[in-house]
């Protein structure tokens, strides 16, 4: 039976199609938390994190790292690579029992992003543009019930000659897409190196939450990606290949649906994607070139520059009744600032017909904008009354459209420059 004294953990999570902004948000709550806990994706995820002069990237280490009290989990939703993980700890001192992966994760190897980018570039035209880290192949390998766990670099020879197996009886699929394997004296050397540094983050994590749960600590769950890229219900096949909405943190860390308190959903005041795929409100203009380049929308981990356009509230409002939306958090609010007008998509036209829900298929689909006037300056506003009427109009508006309270609201990347509504 559910310990009705159970805390309940908090979470985080992307509305739109990736880069909202989480970063943010998730840095600003891992201050006050004891707990910080990464339920899916791997390494194609990023954020930079500037604190004190000194620039961190964070990929695949939850944002809890930078508060000294705080322990980070990494659960057995995420993919997870050892040598990348490995580089990405070397920013960081102190991390002892402060980090700590589940023995349930699946391994992200070399040959992974080595297939990842043979099979993008077999698709020619129809390519998803996905980030090349390995990130479909490895979960693609979970899910066939092939792939490695965390728990098996416990035991580097065996794990070895499981991978050599696995290499012979598809070495035929590698060979036809040109993909080189290692040999087993280089995949052992390797395998050695990761059980050395990371053999004591290992263990069994549900337990780990279950306890903290339990125990009331504070608990903020961080979900990578947004909702759009969710495999089910992202525009598929133009979709990462995890759960990232709310529902895969109870299966990517273990815990029970009642566990889940607060759920703050990440949105830019605007719409940016990267890759392929439909994005009905995009715009391929002089605006969208406008938030392009005063957004800095270009990615984090790729470096790509990001396609952007017009808040869409329609996949807005999808996203919300999806993650079980208790918040908005309006990021980048500021990057509209000096647009004499803003578009809003409010429904979507298909066949001559307008609908508000999103179909099987964006593809086609053709937006149906609402015009919002534009405002001279909302950069640095730190109260909701301080902002230009327009940009206060805008956001009650969205509000309404969306289904949920936004409830805060952040005019520029400082960290400080952040309205929080009653
Ligand atoms: P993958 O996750 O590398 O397989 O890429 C699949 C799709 O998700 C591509 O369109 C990527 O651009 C997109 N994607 C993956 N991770 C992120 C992210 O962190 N932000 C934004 N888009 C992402």
């Amino acid at each position: 039976m559910q310990n009705s004294d159970t805390n309940r953990a908090s979470l985080i999570v992307g509305l739109q199609w990736g880069d909202e902004g989480k970063g943010k948000i998730v840095d600003h709550l891992a201050q006050e938390v004891d707990f910080v806990c990464r339920f899916a994706g791997g390494h194609n995820a990023g954020h930079t994190i500037v604190t004190e002069g000194k620039k961190y990237a964070l990929h695949l280490v939850p944002s809890g790292i930078l508060n000294p009290n705080a322990v980070n989990i990494v659960g057995n939703g995420v993919v997870l690579s050892p040598k990348d993980f490995i580089k990405e700890l070397e920013q960081f001192d102190n991390i002892e029992g402060r980090v700590y992966i589940s023995d349930k994760a699946h391994l992200l190897l070399p040959y992974h992003a080595l297939i990842d980018q043979a099979r993008e570039k077999l698709k020619g035209d129809k390519a998803i543009g996905t980030t090349g880290k390995g990130i479909g192949p490895a979960y693609g390998d979970k899910i066939t019930r092939v792939g490695h766990r965390v728990g098996e670099l416990l035991d580097p020879e065996k794990l070895t000659q499981d991978i050599m197996n696995y290499f012979n009886i598809y070495r035929p699929i590698f060979d036809a897409m040109g993909v080189e394997t290692p040999n087993d004296r280089d995949l052992l050397a390797d395998l050695i190196e990761y059980k050395e540094k990371l053999g004591l983050y290992i263990t069994d994590t549900t337990l780990m939450v279950w306890d903290a749960l339990d125990n009331n600590k504070n608990v903020l769950l961080e979900g990578a990606q947004g909702t759009m890229l969710d495999i089910d219900h992202g525009t598929y096949p133009y979709v990462t290949s995890s759960t990232t909405i709310s529902a895969g943190a109870c299966s990517g860390l273990g815990i029970s649906p009642h566990t889940i308190g607060e759920v703050i959903g990440i949105a830019k005041a605007y719409c940016t994607r990267v890759g392929n795929g439909p994005f009905p409100s995009e715009d391929l203009g002089k605006d969208g070139e406008y938030l392009r380049e005063k957004g800095s929308e270009f990615g984090t981990t790729t470096g790509r520059p990001r396609r952007c356009g017009w808040f869409d509230a329609v996949a807005m409002k999808h996203a919300v009744r999806l993650n079980g939306v208790s918040n908005i958090a309006l990021m980048k609010l500021d990057v509209l600032d000096g647009l004499d007008s803003i578009k809003v998509c409010v429904a979507y036209e298909i066949d001559g017909k307008e609908i508000d829900y999103v179909p099987y298929t964006l593809d086609g689909v053709k937006p149906v904008y609402k015009e919002f006037k534009g405002w001279a300056k909302s950069e640095g506003a730190r109260e909701f009354s301080k902002l230009p009427k327009e940009a206060q109009d805008y956001i009650l508006e969205l509000e309404k459209m969306c289904g949920a309270k936004i409830g805060i609201i952040s005019t520029s990347p400082d960290r400080d420059d952040t309205i929080i509504r009653d």
